[in-house]
């Protein structure tokens, strides 16, 4: 049983794939792209997290619409679809992911609990409006953070210190969630309470630190915080 996070004064949530389906652009597409669907979005999302990490261990920053393309361009050339117009379509549908059926509930209870609630992500400001918007989020959302402030992509400690400059708040008060597991131990080892929302029930990553909870939707998070 985990312990319930105490003093928490801000909710901070990773975009991609925990707020906002990043197969949901894919999924848009199926009939098009027939059985080669998964793989062209399982391949999509690890060569775009690859090129995050090989980018800032190179120190070649590109922003995340550039990568998003490039890592789409591998994935629809590995499965030997060349198809400017579906490319196109694909990086539109980006922009406007679904997001999980339970995210607004959650963030409208924990904003009437008086919890700031921020968005901390890879994304460029521009491909992070666009997915709020779309999901009808901006008024729940106190501020959207994207790593373009400081150049480097997560898990840069500098990344999750943009959190703590603008909600002007320690780090051991945010909770922070994230379904990509790498995040929630990059987050852990800055110092954030952080809640890994395990949607893809992954096994744990063996890093140099752990996520103090795990949980499997966002729906768990209000307990998890101490609002009913
Ligand atoms: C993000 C990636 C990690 O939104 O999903 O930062």
């Amino acid at each position: 049983m985990t312990m319930p996070f105490e003093n928490i004064g801000a909710c901070v949530f990773d975009a991609y794939g925990t707020l906002f389906d990043v197969h949901s652009a894919v999924g848009r597409f199926r009939q098009r792209l027939g059985d080669r669907a998964d793989q062209v979005s399982a391949l999509w999302r690890t060569k775009q997290l690859e090129y995050t990490w090989l980018r800032s261990l190179m120190g070649r920053h590109e922003d995340f619409w550039q990568v998003t393309g490039d890592a789409l361009d591998y994935a629809l050339d590995s499965n030997d679809i060349e198809d400017a117009e579906l490319r196109s379509s694909l990086m539109d549908a980006y922009l406007e992911l679904d997001c999980y059926p339970e995210v607004r509930t959650v963030l409208e209870s924990l904003k009437e609990a008086g919890i700031k609630l921020a968005i901390l992500s890879n994304g460029t400001p521009l491909m992070l409006q666009a997915a709020v918007s779309g999901a009808g989020l901006g008024d729940v959302l106190e501020t959207i953070l994207s790593v373009e402030d400081v150049g480097i992509y997560k898990p840069d400690p500098s990344v999750y210190q943009l959190a703590v400059d603008r909600l002007q708040m320690e780090e051991s008060r945010i909770s922070f969630q994230s379904s990509n597991s790498w995040d929630a131990v990059g987050a852990a080892a800055f110092g954030f309470r952080v809640a890994w929302v395990n949607r893809f029930k992954q096994r744990r990553e063996r890093l140099p630190a752990s996520p103090d909870a795990e949980i499997s939707t966002l729906a768990e998070l209000p307990a998890l915080v101490g609002v009913e």
